[in-house]
């Protein structure tokens, strides 16, 4: 059964996600939770930083892991994940930088890697709740569109779509990694809660169509309609537009 929120715009969709979020960590102190990167968490993590500084919320004991990280890029670059994570979340709030785990693009070995990674999420048990954003192409994590759903953390090679999209953030579209290391969709279905976070017209079509069409690896969010956990679907009015018009008996 999912859940659809539909805020007013992309600032009331982020203080929900993140009221969300809070709520789960404020009854359960060591809560594990899964976070997502990009443009569109960036104001449910400022809405999380201002309730940690107003102590509404803490983040002492909870524990962190994130979806993905480029390879090749250096935690130092500045369009790394792991630089992304300190800079809007990470270094504003109260969580211990030992709890918070984020893939290494710059291993020596990238299978061993994801087999370190697969341990290290093995080990924290249980993500409590899992953040997720949407991709133009039905994404989630950096799980692209394929003929197979991916079980485990894994090596990928980025579509030319994500890297059309993200080369925004780098100076030439030459400059964006090739490849990722991404958590897997097997994984990711293990969490005990979903929150999926989708603003902006441009996911409208994407967000129905991979909640509401059908479940194919072409369309990786498409498996979330097989998810068994406690998912909701947070979005502002312009991203669920297309649900509004089709399926307005949901929200
Ligand atoms: P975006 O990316 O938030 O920058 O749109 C979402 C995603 O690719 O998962």
């Amino acid at each position: 059964m999912i859940k659809y929120i539909c805020a007013k715009d992309e600032y009331e969709a982020g203080s929900c996600a993140a009221r969300i979020f809070a709520e789960i960590i404020n009854s359960k102190s060591d809560a594990v939770i899964g976070l997502a990167t990009g443009s569109t968490p960036l104001k449910m993590y400022a809405k999380l930083v201002e309730m940690c500084k107003n102590s509404e919320i803490s983040f002492k004991n909870v524990i962190s892991v994130n979806l993905d990280e480029y390879i090749g890029l250096q935690p130092s670059h500045d369009q790394s994940y792991a630089y992304f994570m300190r800079e809007n979340l990470f270094k504003h709030i109260d969580i211990n930088p030992d709890n918070t785990f984020i893939p290494n693009g710059v291993s020596q070995d990238d299978l061993s890697e994801c087999d370190r990674y697969n341990n290290v999420l093995e080990k924290i048990g249980g993500v409590d709740v899992q953040l997720l954003g949407i991709g133009h192409n039905g994404h989630i994590a950096f799980n692209e569109p394929n003929s197979f759903f991916t079980k485990d953390t894994s090596i990928v090679d980025l579509s030319e779509s994500t890297i059309n999209a993200n080369s925004r953030f780098f100076i030439s579209k030459n400059d964006v990694p090739r490849r990722a290391i991404s958590m897997g969709i097997g994984r990711i279905l293990r969490s005990k809660r979903i929150l999926l976070l989708a603003t902006g017209e441009s996911k409208a079509k994407i967000l129905e169509e991979s909640l509401f069409g059908r479940i194919t690896p072409q369309i990786p969010a498409s498996i979330l309609q097989f998810y068994q956990g406690e998912m909701i679907v947070v979005g502002d009015k312009a991203a669920f537009s297309e649900i509004i018009k089709n399926h307005p008996e949901v929200l």
